[in-house]
């Protein structure tokens, strides 16, 4: 057995959350491998919505595991109240043994919220537009070593390391200027070490491939997109965490050759939030058109996310980082009134077309070449079987498919469970 992969081929919010929840009933294990509450993934069913920052979107299916790997950061406050929000709704994972947490996930401390914060405001116009989850700190105290991981709760100093740790931040921060009060939010976080001390702790490594082993099915979700990866996205102006399927490896603790497919989700158009270059931005009405339509505003911030068409060679380049093996497009609902629709075939960088992601993306801003393709012109959002299709949108999804060079397997009508189509 291997674990299926499904990631954002874009700049993130493509729609993951609502497909992990349509393809759970196929798998045994749904397995988060990386980020933190900065993601916000939105799932609709029975006229309810549920939008989840740290839990696995496979927590609405009775029969399935869900499991928080080695490789996410965690708030313990967010994760708390994910789930008394769950409980408020009926849903009570823990109650029903359906969440585990890896012992090695990072945990976030408020005074990483505090320096995500400090830092940004520092960097004035060149800002990243974090979420200021304290995600880039937590991972930069990982990697430096210096980290608390959520198996360190149970242990008789814990309080001791919390204190040693806060010192250094708080430390680092007075450099930056006057430390807020946050007195109430540390309360608030140790009550919360507390209750996810009930929330059984597991070795995700282990929990994985003995699943495997067992012949059990395994689903790796990703968060946030393949262009705000640590490596490959458009650095700076990225996340701090491997979004692409090697993260699926590093942050459960699974083999390469234990990677099965990897399904790659993109919208039919393109969005992004936060800072950074972004070659098919429509800043202009048309824009604002797919920002309404799309209902374009952060599932965790709230903010506005820039709109855009949708982008090839981006996608190719995601595809070829993450060895995509299906395609799901998603949103096609949302092109539904317009007459034409156009796709980012190329750039124009010095006169020179080019097809592909230059290094010096952010300072050169290259120019989009864009293809003109027909609009379908029709109300999607009933839709259920492929035959229904028209004709202009599945002329769209050929036109992708052989510009992409692997196969839609399925395509989002709408934001609900049902609103899903297999074309393949
Ligand atoms: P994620 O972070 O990748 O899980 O995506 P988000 O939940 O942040 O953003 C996707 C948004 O689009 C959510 O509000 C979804 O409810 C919504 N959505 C998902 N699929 C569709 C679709 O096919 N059509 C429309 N109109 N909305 C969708
Ligand atoms: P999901 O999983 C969209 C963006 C932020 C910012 C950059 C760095 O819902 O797709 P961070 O808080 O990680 O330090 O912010 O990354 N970002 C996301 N954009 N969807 C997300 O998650 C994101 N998570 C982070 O807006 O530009
Ligand atoms: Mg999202």
């Amino acid at each position: 057995m291997q674990v299926d992969v499904l990631l954002g081929l874009q700049w993130g919010d493509e729609g993951k959350g609502k497909i992990v929840d349509v393809l759970c009933p196929q798998y045994d294990l749904i397995a988060r491998f990386q980020g933190g509450p900065n993601a916000g993934h939105t799932l609709e069913f029975d006229n309810k919505k549920f939008v989840l920052n740290t839990i696995p979107s496979g927590i609405f299916h009775t029969k399935t595991l869900n499991l928080i790997g080695n490789g996410v950061v965690i708030d313990p406050i967010i994760l708390k109240r994910e789930l008394d929000n769950l409980k408020a709704a009926g849903f009570d994972p823990v109650g029903a043994g359906k969440l585990v947490l890896a012992r090695k996930a990072h945990l976030i401390l408020p005074t990483h919220q505090l320096l995500d914060a400090a830092s940004e405001s520092k960097m004035g116009d060149g800002k990243i537009g974090s979420t200021l989850k304290g995600i880039g700190p937590t991972y930069m105290d990982k990697t430096g070593r210096n980290g608390l991981r959520v198996g360190d709760t149970t242990l008789p100093d814990f309080k001791e390391r919390y204190e040693k740790l806060k010192e250094k931040h708080l430390n680092i921060l007075s450099h930056y200027g006057e430390v807020p009060d946050f007195k109430e939010r540390e309360e608030a976080f140790l009550a919360a070490i507390e209750f996810i001390k009930s929330i059984p702790h597991v070795d995700s490594e282990h929990l994985v491939n003995q699943y495997l082993k067992e012949g059990k099915k395994v689903l790796a979700e990703g968060a946030q997109g393949t262009l705000l990866d640590i490596d490959f996205g458009s650095y700076p102006f990225v996340t701090s965490s491997n979004t692409t399927t090697a993260g699926a490896c590093t942050g459960l603790g699974i083999a390469p050759n234990k990677i099965g497919g990897v399904l790659g989700i993109f919208k039919a158009y393109c969005t992004r939030v936060g800072g950074g270059p972004f070659p098919t931005e429509l800043d202009n009405e048309v824009g604002e058109k797919l920002r309404q339509l799309g209902h374009e505003f952060g599932a965790t911030t709230g903010r506005a996310r820039r709109t855009g068409w949708i982008d090839i060679p981006a996608l190719k380049y995601a595809i070829m980082l993450n060895g995509v093996t299906e395609l799901v497009m998603m949103k096609a609902d949302v092109l539904d009134t317009f007459e034409t629709i156009y796709a980012c075939t190329h750039y124009k960088h010095d006169g020179e077309v080019i097809d592909y992601m230059p290094y010096d993306i952010n300072s050169i801003k290259p120019e989009p070449i864009l293809e003109e393709i027909e609009g379908w012109n029709q109300d999607l959002t009933g839709i259920r079987t492929k035959e229904e299709i028209p004709t202009a949108l599945a002329n769209y999804i050929a036109y992708l498919e052989k510009a992409l060079e692997v196969p839609i397997k399925y395509l989002s009508v709408g934001p609900d469970r049902t609103q899903t189509i297999i074309l393949k």
